[in-house]
């Protein structure tokens, strides 16, 4: 364990070096998910409209971009539009689309200055052409940054992302010498997938305490812990984050192994032990 931690990171706040100076340093998530919930019932419990808790989650979205690029994680993942989000009524789909635009207007500068890389996900090709324009725009504005790269999920479906795999490799296999030498293995679909550049996360964030993944990186979620916390998106900020880091730094990743000791002992149980298993089990 590294415990370098007087080296706190410049620009944390007071709670977020406490909570940093806990943290173990080298197992720090490589990626981390966010699926940002919780905006509505943020407004509504304010009396106030819907919209109110999306702009008060731009807040929220800059103390968790910040803490995490000051803190070194390699890539942020948030979950910001997704297919589904067409169905709410157009006046906030709107709404979103501006809040989106003006976001990455006044942000880059401050990606800038934090080294953050911006990229996206989703059919980008379906989203209004302004916007479209304004994101790549901030998209180059960052492309030189070596620090974390911030994706953002925007029109993003974790089913179309495979439908869109899947065709990616057929024409990928047209084009070099017919389906025939098409071969499918693991690999193969995660390099034609929107994540292609990114390591699979190691973490997945919920805010507003639902328990569900939303279609959300269904293939790259395969083995990432999950922290699911009652806070409101608007309400989350980076010391949230370095909480549910910690809970992730609790957990024992197995991959469907076993831990060392439990290894060990299984491969010490003799037939007999198997035998009297036989026995308690019914078949
Ligand atoms: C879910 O809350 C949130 C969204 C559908 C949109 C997320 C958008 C933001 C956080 C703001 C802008 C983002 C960026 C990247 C600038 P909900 O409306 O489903 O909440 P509810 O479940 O309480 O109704």
């Amino acid at each position: 364990m590294t415990t370098l931690h007087d080296k706190v990171p410049a620009g944390l706040d007071r709670k977020e070096a406490e909570a940093y100076r806990r943290l173990d340093l080298e197992r720090l998530p490589r990626h981390i998910a966010i699926i940002m919930d919780g905006n509505g019932r943020w407004a509504k419990r304010r009396h106030m409209p819907r919209v109110a808790g999306h702009r008060a989650g731009v807040t929220a979205v800059r103390s968790t971009v910040e803490t995490a690029a000051r803190i070194h994680i390699p890539a942020l993942t948030l979950y910001a539009f997704s297919e589904e989000n067409w169905k709410r009524p157009a006046s906030e789909v709107g709404f979103l689309m501006g809040l989106l635009s003006r976001y990455l207007k006044a942000e880059v500068p401050t990606l800038n200055k934090n080294n953050i890389r911006l990229e996206y996900i989703g059919r980008q090709q379906e989203l209004p052409p302004d916007v479209q324009e304004r994101m790549e725009w901030a998209r180059q504005a960052t492309a030189h940054n070596t620090g974390m790269v911030l994706t953002l999920a925007l029109n993003y479906s974790a089913r179309s992302e495979l439908v869109d795999a899947f065709r990616s490799m057929l024409h990928a296999a047209a084009q070099n010498g017919g389906v025939e030498h098409l071969e499918i293995d693991e690999a193969a679909v995660s390099r034609h997938l929107y994540t292609r550049n990114l390591p699979d996360p190691d973490l997945v964030v919920r805010t507003s305490g639902e328990m569900r993944l939303s279609n959300f990186l269904l293939w790259q979620l395969a083995y990432a812990e999950i922290y699911v916390t009652p806070t409101l998106w608007p309400d989350f900020r980076g010391v949230h984050l370095l909480e549910g880091i910690a809970e992730y730094q609790k957990r024992e990743r197995r991959y469907g192994g076993l831990n060392h000791n439990d290894h060990h002992a299984s491969k010490n149980a003799t037939t007999e032990d198997a035998e009297d298993t036989e026995e308690v089990i019914p078949s």
